[in-house]
């Protein structure tokens, strides 16, 4: 089989569940990994055959696909600003608004060159938060905070993969209290309202953990409010809070950290929506 009778093997086989330019990209995204050519070969190797082995693990690949499954979980890796990431069923896949909080909170961080800063991720998750601010300010003391135990695991093997060194703590944060004071706190806590589960695609329900995704309670706004509340006593003055929102409760968030921060900015992300709420003590 030829690399061009490949991809429309795969695009035939995936277009009940994606459209025609999403099948072409997750096939240079298989391209990639299973026979190591990048965007640049493939468009010059279309007649190029296929070694047998690696033709079947493509249409290994391509069943697990029309599963539903996120191709991030069908190869175990991720790329999240510009970095290597491992993933599995018990992390949440890194999202790119995440990458516009970060962008953010790199730009804060760098304009007040704080370089020795102690920071605190509260939902780890995979653990790409303190990984990408660790990897950007080696002095920084970055700690991070998850409630999954399989979650922590995976984001200390990222951060091991990237020879840095976090903090990790194993926390229920809406339960416990936090023991020490930060100069910055970043969180991506779950955010979805249960009223909203209906609006979430099914293999992200099926196949994401729902810890990572949905509020415990009927309450979108709980991590938010202790948040808020671990500023008055665990946030230094002058120190910065940095957080992804559920962009239907932009103003509701905001609000609830302008008696305990002495500026707080609610700001869109680049699809214009509410999406993240920054401030200063
Ligand atoms: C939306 S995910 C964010 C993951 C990661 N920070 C990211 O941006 O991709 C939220 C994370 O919060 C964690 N979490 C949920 N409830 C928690 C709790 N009560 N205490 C600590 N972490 C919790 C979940 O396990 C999940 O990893």
């Amino acid at each position: 089989m030829t690399i061009s009778e490949l991809k429309q093997f795969s695009k035939q086989q995936l277009s009940e569940i994606y459209t025609n330019s999403e099948s072409g990209e997750l096939f240079s995204i298989f391209c990639s990994s299973i026979l190591g050519m990048d965007k640049f070969e493939l468009r010059n190797s279309q007649e190029k055959s296929v070694p047998e082995e690696q033709a079947k693990a493509f249409e290994k690949l391509i069943c697990e696909l029309k599963t539903g499954k996120p191709y991030q979980q069908i190869l175990g890796e991720t790329e999240f600003y510009s970095l290597k990431f491992f993933v599995d069923e018990n992390v949440l896949i890194p999202r790119p608004e995440t990458e516009e909080l970060l962008e953010l909170t790199i730009s804060e961080i760098q304009k007040r060159n704080l370089k020795d800063t102690k920071i605190l991720d509260i939902g780890t998750g995979s653990g790409i938060i303190p990984i990408v601010l660790k990897n950007k300010f080696p002095q920084a003391k970055v700690s991070a905070i998850d409630y999954s135990q399989k979650a922590l695991e995976t984001a200390k093997k990222n951060a091991d993969f990237h020879k840095l060194d976090i903090n990790f703590i194993h926390q229920n944060y809406l339960e416990e209290n936090l023991s020490e004071v930060y100069d910055i706190i970043i969180s991506n806590p779950p955010y979805i309202g249960m009223d909203e589960e209906s609006e979430i695609a099914d293999s992200v329900k099926e196949f994401e953990p729902k810890m990572a995704l949905f509020s415990p309670t009927s309450n979108p706004l709980i991590f938010y409010e202790k948040i808020a509340d671990d500023c008055k006593n665990h946030l230094a003055e002058n120190g910065m809070v940095f957080l992804e929102i559920n962009q239907k409760l932009g103003n509701e968030t905001k609000a609830l950290f302008t008696d305990v921060l002495s500026e707080v900015y609610l700001v869109k992300d680049i699809s214009g929506n509410d999406r993240f709420v920054f401030g200063k003590k």
